[in-house]
């Protein structure tokens, strides 16, 4: 279960947020994985507020494309891992669009992201417009195609699928598509020439609140959510965390 800030939050509310997030899970499940993606400036200050035995992972929102060099504002895996975050978000719509980034880019970041021990959450999904023409399929499939060989190192990994007119739009597909999209996706895992020795955790992501997170948890190709605006109050999140270790 995945928390992701975007562009919100300050020191105050971070810590405000784990201190009730920690609070409620202590006892969840091992079963279940929680990370918190606050803004980049926000991570050392979020790995230092967590109380002792936080079941809250760091995550990071994004990297670059590079490794170290010349590209000021940019921020690497080495150093998101050095500051404390043990995951990072890769491709995620939002960042596609505002950097042009390919797939082959979003591959590289992954490998990038592994290499510095970060487990990457890799998000992929469709456009309204592929959506409408029903294209959602073989959109997803240009996008996994790219993943093959970082999927192929059998290191950890996971994925989310974020129809791109879903997100922050309160509009989620029907969850008899959730389950076909999902099953598709780990069809292409199951089929890698070399096969994995874990299978890769898929989440959904786009408009998941407290209201709709039990429905489609409950899916059986869902392996997770990765949730933003409903994640801002601390409350819900844990809500929504603890509806999902209630399913498994
Ligand atoms: P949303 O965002 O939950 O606000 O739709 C999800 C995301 O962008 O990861």
């Amino acid at each position: 279960m995945i928390a992701n800030w975007k562009m919100h939050g300050n020191l105050a509310a971070v810590r405000s947020f784990l201190h009730t997030v920690d609070a409620q899970l202590w006892r969840l499940p091992t079963r279940i994985s929680v990370v918190f993606c606050p803004p980049a400036s926000h991570i050392h200050a979020a790995c230092m507020a967590r109380s002792p035995g936080s079941r809250v992972a760091i995550g990071a929102q994004s990297i670059s494309t590079h490794t170290q060099g010349a590209y000021t504002g940019e921020i690497s895996a080495e150093m998101q891992a050095d500051i404390g975050a043990t995951h990072v978000l890769v491709g995620h719509s939002e960042d596609r669009i505002a950097r042009q980034l390919t797939d082959a880019d979003v591959a590289t970041q992954a490998a990038h992201a592994l290499e510095a021990g970060l487990t990457p959450i890799i998000c992929i999904g469709e456009s309204q417009a592929q959506y409408d023409a029903t294209q959602t399929l073989s959109a997803l499939d240009a996008q996994l195609a790219a993943l093959a060989a970082v999927a192929k190192r059998n290191q950890p990994m996971v994925i989310a699928y974020e129809p791109v007119w879903a997100i922050g739009s309160g509009k989620t597909p029907q969850p008899a598509e959730i389950e076909t999209v999902h099953a598709h996706i780990h069809a292409f895992f199951d089929g890698l020439k070399e096969p994995r020795d874990t299978r890769v955790p898929v989440l959904y992501g786009g408009s998941v609140k407290s209201t709709n997170a039990k429905e489609i948890l409950a899916l059986p190709s869902v392996n997770g959510a990765l949730i933003g605006s409903a994640s801002l109050n601390g409350d819900d999140f844990a809500s929504m965390v603890l509806a999902a270790a209630s399913l498994t």
